[in-house]
């Protein structure tokens, strides 16, 4: 399938798990591709990738918490493709904690990273969006539906994220942008490898979180933004799509 040639997407969490097999598809979809993230090596990783298999992109090291890295990031878009029609808002942090153990820095920084980061590449995103009818695609969770335990920095930013979404999707509708977020449950990624439970947790409640089926690839996260992104999506904006094996059925 390739459903974005003389398309320009930028993808954010570029060097790892789902934000890396996004900008794989893409590219291997034909979209040029911007891999943004704080981590060089796994920028090189996923551009080596691209390139092996005849796609295009480049990279540029972005701190998504810095409105003038995301503001150079989307300049450097335009001055390297002169478009931009998708925009993936994938980087983000989590941490599991006792709301009595969140530091102010933690707070801040999560709120920074998956919350304000997501905020500006919008903002910043949005005149040229506007100008290719793009669309953007941003990353909430299923920690963005419902409260889960020990995650509360994690939930509000990830809860703000799926508002955020909503209300562009209305603002810009009649503009011919469409936004909307993915609401993911467990993905086999790092960040969930290096998931550390707090001491003396309660596991009755912990465990009201295990999804249905079992832990959902990369890949399997990436095809369903690639969709969304996609002109088959047309018709969808302004939602926050569970892709969570049945964890937030009820
Ligand atoms: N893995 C899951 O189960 C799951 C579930 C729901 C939502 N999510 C969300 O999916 C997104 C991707 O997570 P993942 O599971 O692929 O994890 P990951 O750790 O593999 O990837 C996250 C990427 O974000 C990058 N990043 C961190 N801070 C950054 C910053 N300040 N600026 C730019 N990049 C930064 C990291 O370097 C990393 O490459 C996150 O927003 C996460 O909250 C993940």
């Amino acid at each position: 399938m390739i459903r974005f040639s003389n398309k320009v997407a930028l993808v954010t969490g570029a060097a790892s798990g789902i934000g890396q097999a996004t900008a794989i598809q893409l590219a291997a979809e034909g979209a040029n591709v911007i891999l943004a993230d704080i981590n060089e090596d796994g920028l090189k990783e996923t551009q080596n990738e691209i390139t092996e298999t005849g796609g295009v992109s480049q990279y540029r090291i972005t701190d998504v918490g810095k409105r003038s890295d995301c503001r150079a990031l989307v300049e450097s878009t335009i001055e390297a493709f002169g478009q931009l029609d998708v925009l993936c808002n994938i980087a983000g942090i989590a941490f599991s904690k006792h709301l009595e153990d969140v530091s102010e820095a933690d707070w801040e920084r999560m709120v920074d990273i998956n919350l304000n980061g997501v905020f500006h590449l919008c903002q910043l995103a949005m005149p040229h969006l506007l100008e290719t009818k793009g669309n953007i695609i941003n990353m909430s969770s299923t920690a963005g539906i419902d409260g889960q335990i020990y995650n509360s920095a994690y939930c509000a930013t990830k809860g703000a994220v799926l508002l955020l979404t909503k209300s562009l999707a209305i603002e810009f509708a009649s503009k011919g942008v469409r936004v909307n977020a993915i609401c993911p449950g467990q993905v086999n990624t790092p960040l969930v490898a290096n998931f550390t439970m707090p001491e003396n947790a309660d596991m009755v409640q912990f465990l009201k979180m295990a999804p249905l089926l079992d832990v959902a690839e990369a890949p399997e996260i990436a095809n369903t933004i690639c969709f969304l992104a996609s002109n088959e999506a047309r018709y969808i904006t302004g939602i926050g799509l569970p892709i969570d094996g049945g964890q937030t059925i009820g």
